[in-house]
């Protein structure tokens, strides 16, 4: 069961004055689409980091509450060992390259290599990490002759040859163009579908809300909110936490256009449902 639990989790970098996560709390269940969304500084990159251990056991500093993840706690435990529960995929596809290996294949091996799984399973994995990414046609191409969009396929490959439950990307698609970010966005949505847990911190909050079965909007180092993508953008005071709507609810606040538990769609489909249902009610 890889459930994530987090309890008052507090957390200040060294010599920083200020809590970069400030007493939070909540769960994600197994196979969950969640999503992070909140303006600079708010702490969407530490809280990625605090799930995935690299707070505290890397970045030393005041630490406090647990995060808890299938039932062991990170701040106990080991980067090796919370690596085989949880991945991380950074902003920029480049510095996630080894840059060091000179085919696909080889770079998705890298990870596996260093943790010494035997030939037949090594390929295996391989196999299907490039397969599920839309990769293996790519496989002996030369790491940076991949678009930026593949790149970013290759981190998440390499991730997620290691079989995690869970896999944690922070603004992979800032860096990428929009096909780029749409060949993210799709693979990332297949993760889900093969079972696992997605947390992807993203303002693209209009693919975000295609894909998130609920989003977490931080604050200060605070959680404000933690709710389906339709309850969050339906918020009259998102300004204030530095964050817009995607731009079919926009539309939908101007006109007044909501649901009967007063709220606002948040993808195109769910605002055109909405209008015809008006309609056939109004006719
Ligand atoms: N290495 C660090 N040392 C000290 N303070 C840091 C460090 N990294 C982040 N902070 C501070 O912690 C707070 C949260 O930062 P964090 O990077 O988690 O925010 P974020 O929501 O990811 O922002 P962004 O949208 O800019 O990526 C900020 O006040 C930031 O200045
Ligand atoms: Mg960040």
């Amino acid at each position: 069961m890889a459930k994530i639990v987090v309890e008052g989790l507090k957390y200040r970098y060294p010599l920083s004055q200020k809590l970069a996560l400030n007493d939070i709390s909540f769960e994600i269940n197994e196979g969950e689409f969640i999503g992070i969304i909140g303006a600079n500084g708010a702490g969407k990159s530490t809280l990625c980091q605090a799930l995935t251990g690299i707070v505290p056991l890397f970045f030393k500093g005041d630490y406090g509450g647990r995060v808890i993840i299938d039932d062991v706690e990170v701040a106990k435990s080991n980067l090796s060992e919370i690596s085989l529960k949880i991945g991380m995929v950074f902003q920029n596809p480049f510095t996630q390259i080894t840059g060091s290996k000179l085919t696909v294949y080889e770079e998705v091996a890298f990870g596996l290599e260093n943790m010494g799984f035997e030939r037949e399973e090594m390929k295996r994995r391989i196999d299907d990490a490039l397969m599920l990414l839309d990769l293996y046609r790519h496989k002996d191409k030369n790491p940076f002759d991949l678009s930026g969009g593949q790149m970013q396929r290759l981190a998440i490959a390499s991730i997620i040859a290691m079989q995690p439950k869970i896999i944690v990307l922070d603004e992979p698609t800032s860096q990428l163009d929009p096909q780029g970010s749409n060949e993210v966005f799709k693979a990332v949505s297949d993760l889900k579908k093969k079972g696992i847990t997605v947390i992807m911190v993203e303002h693209k909050v209009e693919k975000l809300s295609e894909y998130a079965d609920r989003i977490m909007l931080l604050h200060d180092g605070r959680l404000i909110d933690f709710d389906t993508p339709s309850k969050i953008f339906s918020k009259d005071d998102l300004k204030d936490y530095g964050v817009v709507e995607p731009v079919f609810t926009r539309y939908c606040k101007k006109i007044g256009l909501k649901d009967e538990r007063g709220l606002y769609p948040v993808t195109l489909d769910e605002a055109v449902n909405l209008v015809v249902k008006k309609r056939e009610h109004n006719s």
